[in-house]
C-alpha cells in the first residue's frame, strides 16, 4: 500500500487487506474471509459468533478496524507539543501484535532485565530446531558451526527470540535471580541435550550492542561456559574449536572462546551497503575485507570491545551456514540495505575466510509457526510479491519521486545479495528489466517522476550484467543501454523527444 503518510488513516480497501493478514496469523481462530470483509466495512459481527476463540478473534479485528479508521498521530503530536500526557504502549509488529495500534502513543521497547522472556527461550529453541532440520534436509548432516546475525529492533519484537535461538544452539539458557532479573547464562546439563553443542559466531548490529548490553554479556558468557565445560569434542563443537585455537595460538581459553562480535563502540554497520551503493569496488573480496575490519570487535564477558580480527576470521572459516530472522512484515530482506550489509556481509566474509559456498538461511517469523527459507527462496518470494507485483509498485508510485526511489532501492538491495552471496537467480534481473526498463510506458512514468533514480535503476541492472550476476541477450542489453542514456539525458536536461 505504498508509504505511510502522517495524518492519513487507512482506507477501507487497505484495512480489509490488513485485517486479512492479521486474521491469517490467528491460526486456529481464523475467521472466514467474508466475515473479515464485513468487519472491515464497519459491521460488528463478534456478538453473533458462538465459538469463543473465533468471537475473540473477531473482537480483536473490530478494534483494529476502528483504530485504523481514524488518524491518531497528528492529534497526539500536537498534544505532545502541548506537553500533554501521551499514553505508553510497547512496540512490535502489527500482524503479530495488533494491540500496538492505535499509533500516536509513546512507544517503549522492553524491560532489559526480562529479556529473553520465558516464551522467547522456548520459541527460540523451536526456531533453532527448524533451522537445523532445514539444513539437514538440504545438506544431509547437521552443521557444526553457524553464523548468526542479530539486530536490536528485531530482537525486541519477539521478546528476544534470536537470543533464545543462539542459546539453544549452544545448549544454554538465561539465568534469572530471585527477583526474576536477568543475571547471566547457564549451561543446559548434557543429559537434557539431544544433540551436540553447536559452535556459533554471533554478530550483533551496533543497535543491538547499544540497546542490550546485558544480553551481549549473556551471550558471551554462554559461549565461555560451553568452552570451559569438561565434555568430549564430539558433543561440544564450541569447546573443541576453542581448545584447538588456544593451543595453536598459545592464548587463554577465554580469548579463544570469544564468539560475540560487533562494531567498535559508537560505530555502526559494515559499510558493505555503502560500497554497493556507490559501485566503488572491484572484487567481492573487498566486500569481505570491509565487513571483517568493521565487525571484528569481540565482546567478552566484561562487555568491553577488543579488536580480534584473527579469531573472527578463524571462526568464520569453519562456519557452515549463516542465518538471520526477519521479524516484521513491514520489512523484507530487499526493503533496506542493512540486511545484505549484515547477513550478506558475513556470508561474503565466510567465503573469503576459506569457507565453501555458503548456504544462507532466513527465518521468517511473521506468520504462524514461522518458516526457514534459503536466501534464494526469500529473494524470489520478495521479488514476486513486492517488486514484480503491480499492487506493490503502483502503491509506491502514488508517492511520486519517493516511490521511484524506493523501487530503485529494492533493485540495488537485490544486487547487494548477488554481490555478497551470489544466490540471486538470473530471472529476477530479467523480470525487473522487463517490468521497469523495457516496458516503455513504465520507463517513461518512472523517468517523469524521478529521472535520477530511474537512471540509477537502469545502470544497476547493467552493472549486474557486467558483474555476471545475470546474462542479457544483445537486444536486451542494447535496450538497457539506450534507456540508461536516455534517462541520463533527461537528468542532464537534454530534450528526450529530440534525442529519440
Ligand atoms: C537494528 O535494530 O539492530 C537495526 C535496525 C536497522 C538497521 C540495522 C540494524
Ligand atoms: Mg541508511
Amino acid at each position: 500500500h505504498g508509504l505511510h503518510v502522517v495524518g492519513e488513516a487507512m482506507n477501507p480497501d487497505e484495512r480489509a487487506d490488513m485485517l486479512a493478514s492479521v486474521n491469517s496469523a490467528f491460526g486456529e481462530a481464523m475467521l472466514a474471509g467474508e466475515l473479515v470483509e464485513q468487519i472491515a466495512s464497519g459491521r460488528e459481527v463478534s456478538r453473533s459468533i458462538g465459538d469463543a476463540p473465533k468471537a475473540e478473534a473477531a473482537r480483536t479485528l473490530e478494534k483494529l478496524n476502528a483504530d485504523l479508521s481514524t488518524d491518531h498521530e497528528v492529534p497526539a503530536i500536537i498534544h505532545a507539543l502541548d506537553a500533554g500526557y501521551i499514553r505508553p504502549v510497547s512496540g512490535g509488529d502489527i500482524i503479530r501484535s495488533p494491540g500496538i495500534v492505535p499509533t500516536g502513543r509513546n512507544l517503549h521497547g522492553f524491560d532489559p532485565f526480562r529479556l529473553p522472556s520465558a516464551h522467547a527461550v522456548v520459541e527460540g529453541a523451536r526456531q533453532a530446531d527448524m533451522l537445523l532440520d532445514r539444513f539437514r534436509q538440504d545438506h544431509g548432516a547437521m552443521p557444526k558451526s553457524i553464523a548468526l546475525v542479530m539486530w536490536g529492533t528485531d530482537t525486541l519484537k519477539s521478546e528476544g527470540a534470536p537470543i533464545g535461538q543462539a542459546l539453544a544452539l549452544i545448549g544454554a539458557k538465561p539465568r534469572f535471580d530471585g527477583f526474576g532479573r536477568l543475571a547471566g547464562a547457564e549451561l543446559i546439563a548434557p543429559e537434557y541435550l539431544t544433540r551436540p553443542r553447536i559452535d556459533v559466531v554471533i554478530t550483533l548490529s551496533g543497535i543491538f550492542r547499544d540497546l542490550l548490553p546485558l544480553q551481549t554479556r549473556l551471550l558471551a558468557e554462554a559461549c565461555l561456559m560451553a568452552a570451559r565445560a569438561d565434555e568430549p569434542a564430539e558433543v561440544n563443537f564450541l569447546r573443541a574449536n576453542a581448545l584447538a585455537y588456544a593451543a595453536e595460538h598459545d592464548c587463554p581459553l577465554e580469548t579463544a572462546a570469544l564468539r560475540v562480535f560487533s562494531n567498535a563502540s559508537g560505530v555502526y554497520g559494515s559499510n558493505v551497503n555503502l560500497l554497493i551503493d556507490s559501485g566503488a569496488w572491484e572484487s567481492e573480496e573487498e566486500l569481505a575485507a570491509t565487513y571483517t575490519s568493521r565487525k571484528c570487535f569481540a565482546y567478552g564477558v566484561d562487555g568491553k570491545p577488543v579488536r580480534q580480527e584473527e579469531i573472527l576470521k578463524h571462526s568464520l572459516a569453519r562456519v557452515q551456514t549463516a542465518f538471520q530472522n526477519i521479524e516484521s512484515v513491514e520489512l523484507g530482506i530487499t526493503s533496506v540495505d542493512h540486511y545484505f550489509d549484515t547477513l550478506g556481509g558475513i556470508s561474503r566474509a565466510v567465503r573469503d575466510a576459506g569457507g565453501a559456498d555458503l548456504p544462507v538461511y532466513v527465518g521468517d517469523q511473521n506468520a504462524g509457526r514461522g518458516k526457514v527459507r534459503t536466501l534464494g527462496e526469500q529473494v524470489a518470494l520478495e521479488t514476486r510479491t513486492r517488486m514484480l507485483n503491480p499492487k506493490w509498485y503502483e502503491g509506491l508510485l502514488q508517492h511520486g519521486y519517493e516511490g521511484v526511489r524506493q523501487i530503485e532501492s529494492h533493485v540495488t538491495n537485490t544486487f547487494g545479495w548477488s554481490a555478497t552471496t551470489g544466490q540471486v537467480e538470473p530471472w529476477v534481473y530479467r523480470n525487473l528489466t522487463e517490468t521497469f526498463v523495457l516496458d516503455e510506458k513504465m520507463r517513461r512514468r518512472l523517468a517523469e517522476l524521478n529521472p535520477k533514480a530511474s537512471s540509477k535503476l537502469a545502470n544497476r541492472l547493467i552493472e549486474a550484467v557486467e558483474r555476471k550476476y545475470w546474462a542479457a541477450d544483445e537486444a536486451t542489453l542494447r535496450a538497457l543501454r539506450d534507456a540508461s542514456e536516455e534517462l541520463e539525458d533527461r537528468v542532464e536536461g537534454i530534450k528526450v523527444e529530440a534525442a529519440a
